[in-house]
């Protein structure tokens, strides 16, 4: 008799190298199912920030797939991460959002939780209950520069150790940890959680769908083909590329780590950095490319260290002198995505005094709706039975075959 493969190893098979990946790979319910499972279960996910849970009794609440967590921040100043399940009869704990506890309180019969997890009043269990074999269940959590990350297996990847050396340096002088959240948005795409991260990881779309981003974005930083461009462009490609060398030198002598550091296929953790040039007037991801906030981050005293951007797993992010927009992204059904992006500046920066929130937010959020519209518009072609996976352009979408590479070795890896 023959042994087939799953319908799921199937299609992880029929990925041509350089193309897109199958059409079940993006609609099928058990694909969605082992995405959780793989990929949001078993490897570091980003799930929030420092500042969410600035001050002891803070915690907010995440949900990824079945799972809910408590991200929440001790008396002590830790932080902590804990499941969402009463450990008497697994009732939720907390409801979505964020909270101000002094303990965690079940609404169904009272068990009482100090915020470190550890079960500290449990009323009519007896004289020979012990009560410490019953705290909050924890998850290992990192904080990586103020990035908080996640991961729910008992064995997490140990690769993420080089995520955080490289960021931790980068981010320092961003002060991210003691930052404050001036807005956060919330956008369902109505597509599959890889075809918002590949939309994310690429620019080729950019000049055709984002006036407001590329004011200060620089398209062909993600790449080109120099043959299709006049040689006009060609010249003005190859002078930005000695600006990105000599810019990149200048940076790094003067003790801002810039170049690019990549950690993809072949390993476990994924995330991409690297200082990017800002256009225009060079400060920041705003309307006319200049500062939008007159505080700057942490204790960074210049607008002209560029944009660190930073790709990790489910996310990306963009490190500003004045501010940095960020983007976690958890996939809620085969079909549909959340995104939360979230805008930060310094603590003490006032609203309407030291920043206008509208030229804070305008660009982000205008290219998010941008985006979610062209995820919805890939969704909807990818579930028509005329679609056959495509080429990925070998200058623009390097990193989309790197990331579809990724994703099918480390399915393979966890059984697939
Ligand atoms: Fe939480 Fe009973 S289920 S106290
Ligand atoms: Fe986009």
């Amino acid at each position: 008799m023959l042994n087939r493969p799953s319908p799921i190893t199937a299609l992880l098979d029929a990925r041509v190298d350089g193309h897109a990946l199958p059409a079940g790979l993006y609609t099928r319910a058990d694909v969605f199912e082992a995405d959780l499972d793989v990929l949001f279960r078993r490897h570091w996910i980003y799930i929030g920030l420092d500042c969410d849970v600035p001050e002891p009794g803070d915690a907010t609440v995440i949900d990824i797939g079945r799972t809910s967590l408590i991200l929440l921040r001790d008396d002590d100043g830790a932080l902590r991460l804990v499941h969402n399940v009463c450990r008497h009869r697994g009732s939720r704990l907390l409801d979505h959002g964020p909270a101000i506890l002094s303990r965690i309180v079940c609404p169904y019969h009272q068990w009482t939780y100090a915020l470190d997890g550890t079960l500290a009043h449990a009323p009519h269990m007896g004289t020979g209950f012990d009560r410490s074999c019953n705290n909050l269940k924890p998850v290992h959590v990192r904080s990586i520069g103020g990035l908080v990350f996640a991961c729910l297996s008992e064995t997490p990847p140990d690769d993420i150790d080089r995520l955080a050396a490289v960021m931790e340096e980068r981010l320092a002088p961003y002060g991210l940890k003691d930052a404050r959240i001036a807005h956060q948005v919330d956008v369902i795409e109505e597509g599959n959680w890889k075809l918002t991260l590949e939309n994310n990881r690429e620019c080729y779309h950019c000049s055709a769908n984002h006036p407001e981003l590329c004011v200060s974005f620089v398209e062909i930083d993600f790449g080109y083909d120099p043959d299709t461009l006049s040689a006009e462009d060609r010249e003005m490609a190859r002078a930005h590329e000695a600006l990105y060398a000599e810019r990149t030198a200048a940076w790094e002598a003067e003790g801002f780590p810039s170049a690019p550091v990549e950690q993809l296929a072949g390993h476990a953790t994924n995330f991409r950095t690297q200082r990017l040039i800002i256009a225009g007037a060079g400060e920041s991801q705003t309307p006319d490319a200049t500062a939008a906030c007159s505080k700057l981050l942490g204790t960074m005293t210049r607008k002209d260290l560029g944009d660190i951007h930073l790709w990790a797993h489910n996310g990306w992010s963009h490190f500003m002198g004045d501010h940095a927009v960020t983007s976690m992204v958890i996939p809620l059904a085969p079909d549909r995505t959340l995104v939360r992006t979230k805008w930060l500046v310094h603590k003490d920066a006032v609203e309407g005094v030291d920043y206008d929130r509208d030229t804070l937010t305008s660009v982000w959020t205008a290219t998010t709706e941008q985006d979610s519209a062209l995820v919805a518009r890939s969704q909807r072609g990818v579930e028509d039975p005329a679609y056959i996976p495509g080429p990925y352009s070998p200058f623009t979408e390097r990193q989309l075959d790197n990331f579809a590479t990724w994703y099918i070795e480390r399915m393979r890896a966890h059984g697939y």
